[in-house]
C-alpha cells in the first residue's frame, strides 16, 4: 500500500476531530526546520515562522504563542499570505490536491507534530540553475567556499530537544542541499530508528550519491525516496543540474526504483516544472507509469526567469497544444495519479497563457502611462488582492520594500521594467517575488 495512505489511514483510525472545514491543516501539525534556523509551518510556506533555532528552543517554538496566535487567526481562516498560493489553487481546482491532502486527516487538535520536515543545510554536491537554495547567488558570481562551509545552527543539542518530538510523529522529510552530504542527518536518522522505528523517512535527493553506507542506511528503517529528475534528456538534464552525471544518477535511480519495489516502500520522482523542461513532462510520465512510480511536481515560481507565469503566451500556448493531444492511460492507480497531476498542470498553465495574453495586451497601454502612473496601477492591484484576502495591513510594508527595489535603479526604463514584472506577477505571489530581489540587492 502506498507509504502516504498507510500513514492517512493510521491517522484516520484516531483521529476523532475531522474538522473538515480547515482548509490547510499543515499549520496544526507539521512543523519545518529551515537551513537559517528559524522553524515554520510547513516547506511552503518558510516566511511565517514561529521561532528561530538555536534562540528558540524547539519546544518554545512549537507550544510557544507565536505559533499559538497565528494558529487561532488560521482557525478564523486567516491564513498568511503565502498559504494562498496553495489555497488558492486548491479553490479553483487546480493544485495538486496532495499538497494540502496530506493533512486533511491530520486532527488540528494534536498536541505534537504529525510530520517534521527538515532543511538543516543547503550543502550540496550540485549547482542547478533554478535551485531556490542557489538564487542568492545569482546575481552574483558563484557560491564561494566560505557560503558552502557556512556554520551549520544545527548541533548536537538540537537532537536531543528533537528526542521528545520524535516518539509522536508520523513522518519525517529530509530536503536540503542534498541529504545524503548533510553529516546531521545521520544523526537524526539514527535517533528516530531509535525512538521510533515505525516512523515513515522520506529523503528528497538529487540522485548522484550512492555508497555503501547509505545502502546499508536505508536497509535498517523506513526509508522512501524521493530522487529529483528534471530531465530524461542527457543534454538538457546536465543543463539544468549543474554539475551532474545523468548516467551516474540513471544508474542510481535504477537502484533506488529496485529497493523501494523489493522493500515495499515508496518511490516518488519528483520534476521541476519549469520553462527548461516543460516540453518533457508528458515523457517524464510515461517513464513513470512504465515503472509505477507517481510523480511529483515542484511549480517553480522563482527564479523568474525559469517559472513559466513569467514566460511569453507562444511558449504557454505550445505547451498547452502539446499536452492537449497527449492521451495517458488511467488504467493503475498510479496512471491515474499521474494523470491528475498532468491534469492540473495543463490547469496551470491555461490560467498562465489566460493572464499572460491579458499582460502582453495591457503592456501596449502601460508604454502610454506616465511611471507614476504606471506604479498606481501596481499598488492599487496589490491593495485589491490584500483586500481580498483581508490583508490590507500589509500593503504599505509591500509599498516600502518595492520602492527600495525600485529606488535602487538608476534607468528609468529598468524601473518601468521592475513596475511591468511586478504588475504580471500573480498577486499572492508578489511578496516572495519581492523578498527575493531586495535580498538581491542587499547581499
Ligand atoms: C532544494 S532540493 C533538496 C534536495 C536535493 N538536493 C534535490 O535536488 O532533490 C528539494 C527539491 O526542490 C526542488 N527545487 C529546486 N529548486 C526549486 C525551485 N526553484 N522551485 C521549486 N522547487 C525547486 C528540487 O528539484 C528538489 O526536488
Ligand atoms: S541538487 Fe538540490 S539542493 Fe543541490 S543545487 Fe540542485 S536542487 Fe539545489
Amino acid at each position: 500500500m502506498n507509504f502516504i495512505k498507510k500513514i492517512i489511514y493510521k491517522i484516520q483510525e484516531t483521529n476523532h476531530n475531522k474538522n473538515v472545514d480547515i482548509p490547510c491543516k499543515a499549520p496544526f501539525s507539521s512543523m519545518y526546520f529551515c537551513v537559517d534556523g528559524k522553524m515554520s509551518l510547513c516547506c511552503y510556506n518558510k516566511i511565517d515562522t514561529f521561532g528561530s533555532y538555536p534562540e528558540n528552543s524547539i519546544r518554545e517554538a512549537w507550544f510557544g504563542s507565536k505559533r499559538k496566535v497565528m494558529l487561532d487567526k488560521i482557525r478564523n481562516n486567516e491564513y498568511p499570505m503565502l498559504c494562498q498560493l496553495c489555497l488558492n489553487r486548491k479553490q479553483e481546482n487546480v493544485i495538486q490536491a496532495r499538497m494540502t491532502q496530506i493533512f486533511d486527516t491530520y486532527d488540528i487538535n494534536t498536541k505534537y507534530p504529525y510530520e517534521l520536515s527538515f532543511e538543516c543545510s543547503n550543502v550540496c554536491n550540485l549547482n542547478c540553475v533554478m535551485c531556490f537554495n542557489n538564487l542568492p547567488y545569482r546575481s552574483k558570481k558563484q557560491k564561494t567556499e566560505e557560503d558552502q562551509n557556512k556554520k551549520e545552527v544545527y548541533n548536537d543539542n538540537f537532537i536531543a530537544e528533537l528526542k521528545e518530538f520524535i516518539p509522536h510523529i508520523k513522518i519525517a522529510k529530509f530536503l536540503g542541499g542534498e541529504p545524503f552530504l548533510i553529516p546531521i542527518y545521520y544523526k537524526i536518522w539514527d535517533a528516530i530508528l531509535q525512538l521510533n522505528p515505525q516512523c515513515q523517512i522520506m529523503i528528497t535527493t538529487n540522485g548522484s550519491i550512492l555508497n555503501e553506507r547509505i545502502r546499508e542506511l536505508l536497509g535498517r528503517g523506513n526509508f522512501n525516496i524521493c530522487v529529483s529528475i528534471d530531465s530524461l534528456e542527457k543534454t538538457n538534464y546536465e543543463k539544468i543540474r549543474l554539475n551532474s552525471s545523468y548516467e551516474v544518477v540513471t544508474k542510481n535511480l535504477e537502484y533506488f526504483i529496485d529497493f523501494c519495489k523489493e522493500k515495499n516502500r515508496n518511490i516518488i520522482i519528483t520534476t521541476c516544472f519549469m520553462q527548461q523542461n516543460c516540453k518533457e513532462i508528458p515523457d517524464i510520465i510515461k517513464f513513470c507509469n512504465k515503472n509505477e512510480i507517481e510523480l511529483f511536481i515542484n511549480q517553480v515560481w522563482l527564479p523568474s526567469d525559469s517559472a513559466l507565469w513569467n514566460s511569453n503566451s507562444s511558449l504557454l500556448k505550445d505547451i498547452l497544444n502539446l499536452y492537449n493531444n497527449i492521451k495517458l492511460p488511467d488504467d493503475t492507480e498510479v496512471q491515474r495519479k499521474n494523470l491528475k497531476t498532468f491534469n492540473e498542470l495543463i490547469g496551470f498553465v491555461t490560467i498562465w497563457h489566460k493572464n499572460t495574453l491579458k499582460n502582453e495586451k495591457k503592456k501596449i497601454k502601460f508604454q502610454n502611462l506616465e511611471t507614476s502612473q504606471l506604479k498606481k496601477v501596481l499598488y492599487n492591484n496589490i491593495s485589491a488582492y490584500l483586500e481580498k484576502q483581508t490583508k490590507s495591513d500589509e500593503i504599505d510594508l509591500i509599498k516600502t520594500e518595492i520602492e527600495k527595489i525600485l529606488n535602487a535603479q538608476n534607468d528609468e526604463e529598468k524601473i518601468r521594467d521592475m513596475i511591468t514584472y511586478y504588475i504580471n506577477t500573480p498577486p499572492e505571489f508578489i511578496h516572495i517575488v519581492v523578498l527575493s530581489d531586495l535580498f538581491n540587492l542587499l547581499y
